[in-house]
Formats: structure tokens, sequence, C-alpha cells
């Protein structure tokens, strides 16, 4: 459980930044509209990263905690710091993404429930219901 947290805290360490990457090189026609929708769904994941690192000290656990440690921990993949104005390529791999984090919520809420741990299993339910949210708007957005 420690360690699926600590994978999961990783992601959205790399998520953030990735995110904060695309709303500084976004260009083209709709920048403005893009990036403040980017920043909007950056500042979504900041408490994000404060909850799940302090649910792995209540749980007795040792959030991981440098920079170091979060890239070796991480599973999204980070972006490169490159002009980019295609939007629906950005919303793509970004659906990519936030489909990851939701499996990853998923699977945790499950080995959660394994073992009655109903502290983890409500947080997982927070991340679960906030993530398929955004799937669902960038899907929308994409038609
Ligand atoms: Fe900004």
């Amino acid at each position: 459980m420690e360690k699926k947290l600590n994978v999961l805290l990783s992601d959205l360490i790399v998520f953030y930044h990735k995110l904060q990457n695309f709303h500084w090189y976004v260009s083209g026609l709709n920048f403005f509209q893009v990036h403040g929708q980017l920043e909007e769904m950056y500042n979504g994941i900041l408490p994000q990263i404060d909850s799940i690192g302090e649910l792995i000290l209540m749980i007795n656990g040792k959030p991981v905690s440098n920079m170091k440690q979060f890239l070796e921990n991480a599973e999204i993949e980070e972006s490169e710091g490159e002009f980019q104005n295609d939007v629906k390529k950005i919303f793509e791999v970004l659906k990519e993404d936030y489909k990851h984090l939701l499996n990853k919520a998923e699977e945790i809420k499950a080995d959660a429930d394994d073992k009655n741990d109903y502290l983890v299993s409500a947080n997982m339910d927070e991340l679960i219901g906030s993530y398929s949210k955004v799937i669902w708007m960038i899907s929308q957005a994409s038609k």
C-alpha cells in the first residue's frame, strides 16, 4: 500500500510539472483559453500532492520527498520543453495521464477495501471522482 501510494505521489509531482510545462509552452490561436485551463488543472493537482503525502504518514509510512525519488518512482512520462500549438495533441496526452492516475487510484482503493482500510479507500474516492470528471470534460472538448 505504501509503495503504491508513493508511486501515485510521484506521478502527481511529475504530472503537476507537466501541466505547468504545457501551460508555459502552449502557443497559437487558442493560447488564452488553454493557458488558463492548464493553470486550473495544475492548481487542482497541488492539494492532492499534499493529501497523499500526509495520507502516507497517517498510515505510518514514509512519503518520498525529493526530486530524485519522485523521478525514480513516477510512471508518468515527463514532457519536453518545446512550444506546442497542437491543442488536440496536448489534451490527448493529458487524457491518457488522467486515465493512468484514475487506474492507480482504483487499484489502491481495491487493495484498501480488501483490508478494510477505510481511510485510504475514502481518499481514493475523492481522486476517482476528480479524475473521472476531468476525463469526461476532455472527452467532451474533443468531440
Ligand atoms: Fe501562469
